[in-house]
């Protein structure tokens, strides 16, 4: 591990006198100037921001405490172990908890790359963030995330390590430090709450006419297990480097395990960093080019268990702060770029091949991945707390190989590159529990079409990638009635262009693009009585130039354009804002309630902190202006 970490320490200040070559992959820039907007704010370090859904508080009357974790300046620790802090769960706050959310605030000064970094308690990852490029002035953010569902992990952890990874390098040039601090929320369950929330370990349903409860879908599970590697000296992620290299973790599943989903984060990064924009190696061949960011543009993350195939996904492509133009970032933080989409894959059907005493080897790799991807996985239990043993068992399992189709022409350093890539899987398994004999049937449907071009003689590169994800998880009774289904609906375009326009023999360019991206996610949940349907539409726009030398960014302009929404039976809630050259022109709220009379309860608990919610229960609607300037 410490030899190649060692080269690429070297390497990388060298990297970065090389100016960007012109027919590869759009690249990574250090912003070396103040954009307007930093000087206006020049008293007081500037706010960065990734526009989604506030977290909902608590309920009212919950106890609430607040754990200040750990406090940490990463300054150069390229090549060192990640902090780390003692954490125990608070006494004044024990479980069962109605939410937990975890803080991770950031503040820094000077000039630096932006970085990776990741929360782990014991070595089951929390959070997955990439930092934010400074300007000298100095710059802040707060990461919030949900992080209810591992309850079980806060609840009673291992040993208690909470551990930090930021890898930073600093020197005369590069002069920032990252200064971190991470904190946890506690909040209890109001005493009026308790006898309502009896979760999945609760009351059981009649034999004869067998139910889910409710919170099936949602409950948090009883037991975490880290699928990451054993020690955490050098992060607690896997390195994955190849298509070939897959890596994994030995894991002995508790005897009364009925359901089983394992959670990927995933990030790529050096060569892979904006693999869906990387052309084929025989293009790069025939150019006599100097660039490791080939291998085409099609990237998929595969799970298995016992290496049979159990699962795939193809990521949605972050765009890191410093990448294509570092100036759209400013300050609005690309879609996840501060807490990264997990994935989740239903393993339930695999547990008759996992519940028997025996360890298993969950695995992770990556379909024509190259260097490198950092991969880490939490596997999510959920116990029977009446049963001693449940009995399980594979019925169908159908996982047909990855069809992919390729269309290449290229002419010197002009070229297109079409890819077609389709995957179709079927499992289903049963188990039986106090809840009876459950089988879980898992439908996942992957496809992706993506297109780079580069015209122009390679000085003009257009993008353009398709996503889309179907997963439907259905539970049946053993007479097959349909007692609960989760459908989760995923698509994620993205479209750019990039043009240089002059690259000089100094090293200098300047380059000029458009870019749009978006997550689309639709999530219905039905068990029983109960349904939810949720919809989030995150999309932005961006538009600008850049003056580049070397991979330094010295002038330029930048527009940007968010609009976050998201719905679900009772909530509208979206969020639109304007940036202009690093300061937020304009950022519009406006949110509707359409809840009903007898759904008033739900109101008092829904409504967020500064925002009306009409008591009477007809629709609301309110319009807030947060920094119109
Ligand atoms: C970060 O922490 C270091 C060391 O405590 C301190 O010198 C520096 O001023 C801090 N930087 C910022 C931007 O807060
Ligand atoms: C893939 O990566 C692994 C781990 O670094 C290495 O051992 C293996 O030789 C590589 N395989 C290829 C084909 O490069
Ligand atoms: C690549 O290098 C080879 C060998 O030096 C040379 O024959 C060929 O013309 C070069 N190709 C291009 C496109 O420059
Ligand atoms: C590459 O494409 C441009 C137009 O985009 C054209 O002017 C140029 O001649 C082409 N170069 C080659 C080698 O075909
Ligand atoms: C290349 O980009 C420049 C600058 O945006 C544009 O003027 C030109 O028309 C583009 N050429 C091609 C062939 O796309
Ligand atoms: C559970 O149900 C499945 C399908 O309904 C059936 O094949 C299996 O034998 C049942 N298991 C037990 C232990 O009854
Ligand atoms: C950046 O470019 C703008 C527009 O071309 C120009 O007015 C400004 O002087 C430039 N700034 C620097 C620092 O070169
Ligand atoms: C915010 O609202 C104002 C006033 O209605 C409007 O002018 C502006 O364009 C809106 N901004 C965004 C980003 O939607």
């Amino acid at each position: 591990m410490m030899a190649p970490r060692l080269i690429l320490l070297l390497l990388l200040p060298l990297l970065h006198l090389l100016g960007p070559a012109l027919a590869e992959s759009p690249d990574h820039y250090a912003v070396r100037f103040a954009p307007p907007g930093a000087v206006a704010n020049a008293d007081a370090a500037q706010e960065y921001l990734d526009p989604t859904y506030p977290i909902p508080p608590p309920p009212p009357m919950a106890p609430t405490c607040t754990l200040p974790v750990l406090s940490y300046s990463f300054a150069d620790t390229y090549g060192a172990a990640p902090a780390t802090a003692f954490y125990a769960p608070p006494p004044g706050c024990p479980a069962p908890w109605s939410q937990v959310v975890l803080s991770f605030s950031a503040e820094i000064s000077g000039d630096q790359y932006d970085r990776v970094a990741a929360v782990w308690l014991d070595g089951a990852e929390l959070l997955r963030t990439t930092t934010a490029e400074p300007t000298p002035e100095g710059i802040r953010w707060t990461v919030r995330k949900d992080v209810t569902r591992y309850s079980a992990l806060l609840r009673s952890p291992p040993r208690g390590v909470l551990s930090v990874m930021l890898e930073n390098l600093v020197n005369d040039v590069f002069t920032g430090l990252y200064n971190v601090t991470v904190s946890l929320e506690f909040h209890g369950i109001p005493p009026y709450f308790s006898d309502a929330r009896a979760g999945a370990g609760g009351a059981r349903s009649d034999p004869a006419k067998p139910t889910l409860p409710e919170s099936y879908f949602q409950a948090p599970a009883d037991m975490i297990l880290p699928i990451s590697e054993a020690t955490g000296d050098c992060g607690y992620w896997f390195r994955i480097q190849n298509s070939s290299d897959s890596r994994s973790r030995l894991v002995t599943v508790p005897l009364s395990a009925y359901r089983a989903v394992l959670e990927l984060f995933v990030s790529p990064h050096s060569n892979d960093e904006f693999w869906y924009s990387n052309p084929p190696d025989l293009y790069i061949r025939k150019n006599n080019l100097t660039t490791g960011r080939g291998n085409a543009a099609y990237r998929e993350v595969v799970v298995t268990v016992d290496r049979r195939f159990a699962g795939s996904f193809v990521p949605f492509p972050v765009i890191y702060t410093g990448g294509i133009n570092p100036l759209y970032w400013q300050p609005v933080s690309a879609l996840g770029a501060f807490d990264l989409p997990t994935y989740d894959i239903e393993l339930t059907p695999f547990l008759g091949l996992l519940v028997d005493k025996k360890a298993h080897e969950i695995g992770i790799s990556v379909v024509d991945g190259i260097a490198e991807w950092l991969v880490d996985a939490n596997l999510h239990l959920w116990l029977d707390p009446s049963w001693v043993e449940v009995e399980a068992k594979l019925a169908r399992y159908e996982a047909p190989r990855l069809s992919i189709s390729r269309r290449y022409s290229s002419q010197l350093l002009n070229g297109s590159f079409s890819i077609k890539a389709k995957r179709k899987s079927f499992f289903s398994g049963w188990v039986t529990c106090s809840l009876g004999n459950l089988t879980t049937e898992v439908e996942t449907e992957v496809e992706a079409k993506s297109l780079v071009q580069f015209t122009n003689d390679g000085r003009n590169k257009t993008v353009q990638l398709k996503v889309e994800q179907e997963t439907e998880v259905v539970v049946r009774s053993e007479k097959r009635n349909k007692m609960g289904k989760l459908k989760t609906e995923a698509e994620y375009p993205l479209c750019f262009y990039m043009d240089t326009e002059h690259a000089g023999e100094d090293g200098m360019s300047v380059m000029k693009g458009s870019l749009s991206h978006t997550l689309d996610v639709e999530t219905k949940v039905e068990c029983g009585s109960f349904e939810k349907e949720v919809h989030l539409v995150d999309k932005q726009t961006a538009d600008g130039w850049m003056l580049v030398r070397d991979h330094d960014v010295i002038n330029g302009s930048a527009t940007t354009s968010q609009k976050y929404s998201y719905s679900d039976d009772q909530w509208e809630y979206q969020r639109s804002i304007d940036a202009v050259d690093g300061m937020v022109l304009s950022d519009n709220v406006s949110e509707k309630y359409s809840g009903q009379d007898d759904d008033l309860q739900a109101t008092a608990s829904a409504c967020l902190p500064g925002r009306s919610c009409d008591g009477t229960g007809s629709a609301a609607e309110r319009k807030v202006d947060i920094a119109a300037m």
